[in-house]
């Protein structure tokens, strides 16, 4: 590609490979080292595009883009991921308002099609182009915030104006306000129990770590070392110190999801560090404080698990205190939200941006069939199938 003269990029990165990249494109590419940094530069130079490298996670550039003036900068944000980075993080960091996301090395290529799409668009259209896939700050700018309740629904993209959802909203601050530690959030899968917990999170803890754990997907010893880390020798193939995400979320949030799967023994070393708020690394002999929030999240009815001795009875009790329940799809009370979010998923998608700026509406005819669906997957499969 021919290095256009017009171009010019901000890269915020200390990586070599990365500044080589923006180099590739651009005879005008200027280093940041941090988001403070970054802030600067970018306000100074006006760049049309920007490259955030592997040390920022999603939540580094929607800090980024509520920081910036909106007013001075208009310039897409693409996130550079590490070559192991997961691909499930491109939708995250374009929820985040990001505008497209490179995975590793194998990626790089994509950034000629990036800046090609960018140069093609007025900064007009860049700009709606990112709100469009659902930035932040979307739900009050134009077009968007018709998907939203309120503020709070549209700054972690909660999509949805039913009445179920607007109790769902009023719960979620009513829990987020509260000094309600544990929280337990239930719901069939797919109905938003992620969404709800990172809104919580959103509001208790702006600043803080967010980190989830599929109890489902670990073996029992796995997962003991994951939350609570482990020290040095503590076991076969432990050769170095690990710290646990109960001590990785600090003063942030620790979400459990699929609680009812958490082996029974785990789950008394649970109901420990939520009665005593301390808790050791496996082999360790020091406490550590437990300042996190911590969410549980269930898409089974953990009082049949309960009964049917599957779940600790007291644990249940500890986190059963002001549950917030989700609404599957089909339910009259949520179902006005499918014409809404099968919209908004047809706003956003990524899969085909093209023919997506391209799609005006939906017709009568293809709503009513998704009205009449019942949606066992719930938004998540009303997504898939948009
Ligand atoms: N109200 C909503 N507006 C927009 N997107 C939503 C909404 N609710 C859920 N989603 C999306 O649907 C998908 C599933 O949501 P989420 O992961 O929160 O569900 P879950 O209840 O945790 O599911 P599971 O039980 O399978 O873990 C996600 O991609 C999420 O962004
Ligand atoms: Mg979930």
């Amino acid at each position: 590609m021919e290095r256009p003269n017009l171009l010019r990029i901000v890269a915020v990165s200390r990586d070599p490979e990365v500044q080589r990249l923006a180099q590739q494109y651009s005879r005008e590419v200027f280093g940041a080292d941090d988001l403070t940094d970054a802030l600067d530069i970018v306000k100074t130079v006006n760049p049309n595009l920007i490259l955030f490298d592997h040390r920022f996670n999603p939540r580094h550039i929607r800090e980024f883009l509520n920081k910036a003036d909106k007013n001075l900068v208009d310039a897409p944000v693409v996130a550079v991921g590490g070559d192991d980075s997961d691909t499930k993080l491109s939708n995250e960091f374009i929820r985040m308002g990001a505008y497209d996301y490179l995975q590793g090395k194998q990626d790089y290529n994509r950034l000629e099609q990036i800046i090609s799409r960018i140069k093609n668009n007025s900064s007009t259209t860049d700009r709606d182009t990112r709100d469009e896939k659902g930035s932040l700050e979307s739900g009050s700018k134009k077009g968007m915030s018709r998907f939203f309740a309120e503020d709070l629904a549209a700054s972690v993209s909660m999509v949805g104006k039913s009445c179920a959802t607007v109790n769902t909203l009023k719960m979620t601050k009513l829990v987020a306000g509260s000094q309600c530690n544990p929280i337990l959030i239930v719901g069939e899968t797919g109905t938003g129990k992620e969404v709800v917990a990172r809104a919580i999170h959103t509001l208790r803890h702006p600043n803080g770590q967010f980190v989830a754990v599929n109890c489902a997907a670990l073996t029992a010893n796995l997962l003991e070392s994951e939350l609570f880390g482990h020290v040095k020798g503590s076991f076969t193939g432990a050769d170095r110190e690990k710290t646990g995400l109960l001590e990785l979320a600090g003063s942030g949030t620790l979400l459990l999801d699929e609680i009812s799967e958490m082996p029974i023994d785990l789950q008394a070393k649970l109901l420990r560090v939520l009665q005593e708020k301390t808790f050791r690394k496996v082999g360790g002999v020091k406490d550590i404080v437990c300042k996190a929030s911590i969410m549980a999240s269930s898409n089974r009815n953990l009082n049949n698990e309960v009964q049917t001795n599957r779940f600790r009875r007291d644990l249940y009790y500890r986190l059963n205190v002001g549950p917030i329940t989700l609404t599957p799809l089909r339910s009259p009370d949520r179902r006005e939200d499918i014409r809404l979010l099968a919209e908004y998923f047809l706003k956003t998608s990524t899969i085909c941006p093209e023919k997506r700026d391209k799609i005006a509406s939906l017709t009568q005819l293809a709503i009513e069939a998704l009205e009449k669906h019942d949606w066992p997957g719930n938004v998540r499969e009303l997504s898939n199938v948009i």
